[in-house]
């Protein structure tokens, strides 16, 4: 199977949707990315039977408990064949190490990523939660402490990603939402970067939902997408 920078945003309700979905879409052309929707509805049988279509699956639950109640978590998640997930930074170094270490001893070890701050959080709210400063630097510390901690990357806006390769000594992996290919619809992004534009600030793993799951003609969408990344 050749190598795949995107993994498709499966933001459906109920695992009919999501097959229904995944029927028409290729595992040479995508990643899915399972989040907590999903994965609430449908369970672990529904990442396993993606796994078993041969999808590189991307488990978006982002852990963040005590680093044995994480550890745990993220040992049983592995055993579904899943590629990658991921944990909150946030839940500091002690979870970290400790997620690090227990996705290490396991048999085909997915790839760890962490989530510095959520975009949908700003200086204002974290002030509120004893947060100094701007974003900006939260990330970077987050993402520093991720790579000393032994993660494998961050999740990331595209916008970010230029600033963290800068920062922080490869390998280090940038996957990134907030993409929509010129001509599609925002939806409730507010900054997006073009495909291309976020492989050239620096993302390794585009996470892209709408764009595809609501094309007219989904494989096509994909196809399109990883042309334009091909002349790259
Ligand atoms: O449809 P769209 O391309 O906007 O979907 C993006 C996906 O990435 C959604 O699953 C969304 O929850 C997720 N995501 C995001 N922004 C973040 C983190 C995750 O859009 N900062």
């Amino acid at each position: 199977m050749p190598d795949i920078k995107i993994f498709t945003a499966l933001d459906f309700a109920d695992a009919n949707s999501a097959l229904d979905f995944v029927a028409k879409v290729s595992p040479d052309e995508c990643g899915l990315k399972v989040g907590k929707e999903l994965f609430t509805a449908a369970g672990p049988a529904l990442v396993e039977k993606l796994v078993d279509k041969g999808f590189k699956v991307f488990l978006d639950l982002k852990f963040h408990d005590i680093p044995v109640t994480v550890a745990k978590a993220l040992t049983a998640a592995a055993s579904l064949g899943v590629y990658m997930f991921n944990v909150h930074c946030l839940g500091g170094r002690e979870m970290l190490e400790s997620a690090a270490e227990a996705v290490a001893k396991v048999h085909n070890s997915p790839l760890l990523i962490g989530v510095t701050i959520l975009t949908s959080m700003d200086e204002t709210q974290l002030r509120d939660i004893g947060v100094a400063g701007p974003v900006e630097d939260a990330v970077l510390r987050l993402a520093r402490l991720a790579k000393m901690s032994g993660l494998d990357g961050v999740v990331c806006s595209a916008r970010e990603a230029t600033m963290l390769s800068a920062n922080i000594t490869a390998p280090f992996l940038k996957v990134t939402p907030g993409i929509r290919p010129l001509g599609t619809a925002l939806g409730d992004q507010k900054r997006v970067l073009t495909p291309q534009q976020a492989v050239q600030a620096g993302a390794d793993y585009l996470v892209i939902g709408r764009p595809i799951t609501k094309a007219p003609d989904p494989l096509q969408a994909l196809r399109d997408i990883n042309a334009q990344l091909a002349v790259l």
